[in-house]
């Protein structure tokens, strides 16, 4: 990246949040659709509809071309044609861009019978391990074999019978990608329940496959000759429409998603309904209004669907800050995803951790500061709190947020947040 092209995001913090937005695809269900659409040996194209421009989107699709897919933008549209996908490959330098695409594995050796990546290793939230990705296909017939940072595997795979020590929403793509096009039957127990996975089997069915049981802890796979084309829009992202909300409350305004899927997000509007916000469901819109400070909450835990997302855990937790009182966050999904906690502080944050545990102390008010941004979660967190704030913030990491949120700046502006993108020149060329 060129050092001129470094941006930030500047915020003039004070103003509540007020008006409607739209949620566009989840991220969270685009990349295994993507990774899926790799089974699709014929020459019909997958069209998927409205496709946020995120960057791990289009890492993904950095990926998919270099394995021989064509993809081609027709709107917000992308068109996929992957009948001549035949590398089994992906290099080092496209699979560290993006550590989600773990979940290649599972269709490059359903269709190519062999595949081959770099091991993913750890990222800014904690250790991400994929042994419960290797021993489920292995228990598929596949023969892997990890060499000098790499995973090797190969073999025809058949269908069988899986249970996961832990519901891994990853794993279980992997499996059920991986599965689609096997000889015979596979039922994957345990499985995670998270609504993407569902939104991965229609889209699935979509193409010709026979899953079921998406959404409930078994999953049963009967193994199909090959795949079609068809046309397909993923679900709403449930984490956008969370954060929106979440920006509401922290600055005591009142926000409609809209577009949404409520009961995506239940466990979240429980929480701000428990915590004095006032909440209004629609079929497929969300209000959000908190002209008051939240109460604490005494012990908010994360945990797999249907309990609370890990991935709003930043979010929530910049929210309490400015509670009434003294809030517990246990963070049980990824232990170490606590590196929006440092970076609040120095917005006047009162926050106490002890191992996966965050104790925060409401205070009254946060005060403009220059933070950085280490993941996405973290950045929307951290962009939150700065229209909170008083005065003004930059947030420095932006690249992070734009993995995963599509015009977060623009859409907040909308509805009334003074936030910006500006050109900055970086620390490590200021003193050089
Ligand atoms: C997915 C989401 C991510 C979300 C997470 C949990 C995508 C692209 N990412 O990530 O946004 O935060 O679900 O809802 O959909 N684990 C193992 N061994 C494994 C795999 C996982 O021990 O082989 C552990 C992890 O360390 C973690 C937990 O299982 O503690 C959950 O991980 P998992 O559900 O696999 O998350 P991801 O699929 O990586």
């Amino acid at each position: 990246m060129e050092w001129n092209c470094v941006e930030r995001y500047q915020v003039q913090g004070g103003l509540p949040l007020v008006g409607t937005v739209k949620v566009g695809g989840a991220k969270n269900s685009i990349l295994p659709v993507l990774a899926a659409a790799l089974l699709n040996e014929s020459r019909e194209e997958i069209r998927l509809q409205q496709v946020p421009a995120l960057g791990d989107v289009r890492a993904m699709l950095s990926i998919l071309r270099c394995l021989g897919a064509r993809v081609d933008q027709e709107g917000e549209d992308l068109l996929l044609q992957t009948a001549d996908v035949d590398c089994d490959h992906v290099p080092d330098a496209l699979m560290r861009e993006m550590r989600s695409s773990i979940f290649l594995m599972g269709p490059l050796l359903g269709r190519l019978g062999r595949v081959r990546i770099s091991y993913p290793g750890g990222c800014a939230i904690g250790l991400r391990p994929i042994n419960l990705h290797l021993e489920g296909l292995q228990q598929l017939g596949a023969v892997i074999e990890e060499k000098g940072g790499c995973i090797e595997a190969r073999g025809r795979l058949r269908g069988g019978e899986v249970t996961l020590a832990y519901p891994s929403v990853g794993a279980t793509e992997n499996l059920m990608l991986a599965a689609v096009c096997a000889r015979g039957s596979t039922v994957i127990n345990n499985a995670a329940c998270e609504p993407e996975i569902a939104d991965l089997q229609n889209f699935l069915n979509m193409l010709g496959a026979r899953v079921s049981g998406a959404g409930s802890p078994v999953i049963r796979i009967r193994g199909v000759r090959g795949l079609h084309g068809g046309s397909y829009r993923v679900f709403p992202d449930r984490i956008v429409a969370g954060t929106f909300l979440l920006a509401a409350v922290l600055t005591r305004g009142c926000v409609t998603v809209e577009e949404v899927i409520p009961e995506h997000f239940a466990s979240l509007t429980k929480l701000l309904e428990e915590a004095g916000a006032e909440v209004e469901r629609g079929a497929a819109a969300v209000t959000v209004r908190a002209a008051e400070p939240l109460r604490a909450l005494s012990r908010v835990k994360t945990g797999p669907y249907p309990g609370f997302p890990t991935d709003l855990q930043p979010q929530l937790l910049a929210a309490l800050t400015l509670a009434d009182g003294s809030s517990t966050i246990i963070e049980h999904v990824f232990k170490g995803r606590f590196h929006h906690v440092p970076e609040l502080r120095k917005m006047g944050a009162r926050i106490e951790l002890s191992g996966h545990r965050a104790v925060i102390r409401g205070v009254r008010r946060l005060s403009g500061a220059a933070v950085q941004a280490t993941d996405l979660r973290a950045g929307a967190a951290l962009t939150l709190a700065a229209l909170a704030a008083d005065g003004e913030s930059t947030i420095a990491g932006i690249g992070h947020i734009e993995r995963g949120y599509d015009g977060l700046p623009e859409a907040l502006a909308r509805l009334g947040g003074r936030i910006s993108r500006e050109k900055s020149v970086p620390e490590e060329v200021l003193s050089s």
